[in-house]
């Protein structure tokens, strides 16, 4: 049980980290590049759509996975070690910072495409852009941590 709930966890962090930095190293320079700003504010919105939607399934399982090895397999926070209490702060922080772009500045964004407000979604995107950016360079850290943590040392 415990190996799967490890597995679980390290699967839904590469689909939360790894599509962060898909969207903000690949996908949106490129967009940026190849197209005007109506359609690349279409564009956006149909990748945080189906990214949002993704999210909401994948970051709970990260916290009840990781909540499951740490209650279940460490038995409580006396007798874990320095890297998953580190990841657990930093993992309560993401899921803060997700919780708020997905609620706030996604429904703004929503909101105001569907007004036809084009300046008014830019503003919403680039809100959402700088969430997903610290949360993806959070991420990556944490994840160099929990790895060095448990194989480093
Ligand atoms: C509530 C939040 C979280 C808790 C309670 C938690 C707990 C844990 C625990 C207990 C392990 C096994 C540790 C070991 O045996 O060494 C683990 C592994 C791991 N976690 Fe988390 N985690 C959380 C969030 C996150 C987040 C947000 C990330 C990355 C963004 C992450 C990345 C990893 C990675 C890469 C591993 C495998 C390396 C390792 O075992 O240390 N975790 N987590």
């Amino acid at each position: 049980m415990a190996t799967l709930l490890y597995v679980a966890h390290v699967l839904c962090v590469v689909v939360w980290v790894g599509g962060m930095v898909f969207a903000m190293a690949v996908l949106r320079p490129a967009a940026h590049a190849a197209l005007e700003g109506p359609q690349r504010l279409a564009l956006m919105e149909g990748v945080f759509r189906r990214f949002f939607r993704l999210l909401w399934h994948v970051v709970p399982l990260v916290l009840l996975s990781g909540w499951g090895m740490l209650f279940g397999w460490y038995w409580g926070f006396g007798a874990s070690i320095w890297h998953v209490h580190l990841m657990h702060t930093t993992g309560l922080v993401m899921a803060g910072i997700f919780v708020f772009v997905a609620l706030v500045p996604w429904r703004r964004m929503r909101a105001a495409l569907a007004a036809g407000n084009g300046p008014a979604a830019a503003a919403a995107l680039d809100t959402i852009r700088k969430g997903v950016l610290v949360n993806m360079v959070i991420g990556l850290a944490t994840v160099a941590v929990a790895t060095w943590g448990r194989f480093g040392g």
